[in-house]
């Protein structure tokens, strides 16, 4: 059931798609997503049709992970028509080996499930590390990205961004770890 907000952005869609403005609209891309975000604090729509819509064109194939049933059902009946798109409902702990399976070259990978509290929820203080051995310790030399590097604190169980580097690199001396416009990466040594 659609919130009194959704439902007005849809309303508004659906009577912009009889305009002739409808293709300036179209060319404006996620840019009034974006806005309605950095606004409302909040994604007008499921993040992951988001994030998955704006790279359904630049990847050959798409594989994102839900925790929330309603919210990968979503996301799952909107790519249906897509068959380079898989969304998977779990924990991602859990389902990650399962994608790591079905990879066969290196992968990008954006780490972005709030892996220190979401919604209020107490974050598993091991799922950040696992998932990083998880990809780390897979045949192919994947990109890791975890956005809001800010977040990586030091404090109250947090690692820092010391923290994760000196993880990644000691355990992982074939990668390297750097910050840059808030999002850590985690890419092979140069
Ligand atoms: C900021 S959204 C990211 C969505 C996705 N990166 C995108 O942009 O399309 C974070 C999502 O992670 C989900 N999440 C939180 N903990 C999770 C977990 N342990 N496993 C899988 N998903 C989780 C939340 O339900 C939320 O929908």
């Amino acid at each position: 059931m659609p919130n009194f907000a959704e439902g007005r952005l849809r309303a508004f869609r659906r009577l912009l798609k009889r305009t002739p403005v409808y293709g300036v609209y179209k060319a404006l891309g996620h840019h009034p997503d974006y806005w309605y975000w950095i606004l409302r604090g909040r994604p007008a729509r499921s993040p992951h049709l988001l994030m998955v819509a704006a790279m359904k064109g630049r990847f050959d194939q798409i594989y994102s992970i839900e925790y929330v049933a309603e919210l990968a059902n979503r996301p799952r009946k909107k790519f249906a028509r897509y068959p380079h798109i898989r969304i998977f409902c779990g924990d991602s702990r859990v389902v990650m080996p399962e994608v790591l399976a079905l990879l066969k070259n290196p992968a990008l990978f954006w780490l972005d499930a709030g892996y220190y509290g979401w919604v209020g929820k107490q974050g598993d203080e091991q799922r950040l590390s696992a998932e990083l051995e998880m990809i780390l310790s897979h045949p192919y030399p994947h990109i890791i990205l975890l956005d809001d590097a800010r977040g990586l604190t030091g404090q109250n169980g947090i690692p820092s961004v010391a923290d994760v580097k000196s993880y990644v690199e000691s355990k992982f001396p074939q990668r390297q770890v750097d910050v840059q416009f808030d999002i850590l990466r985690i890419t092979r040594r140069t």
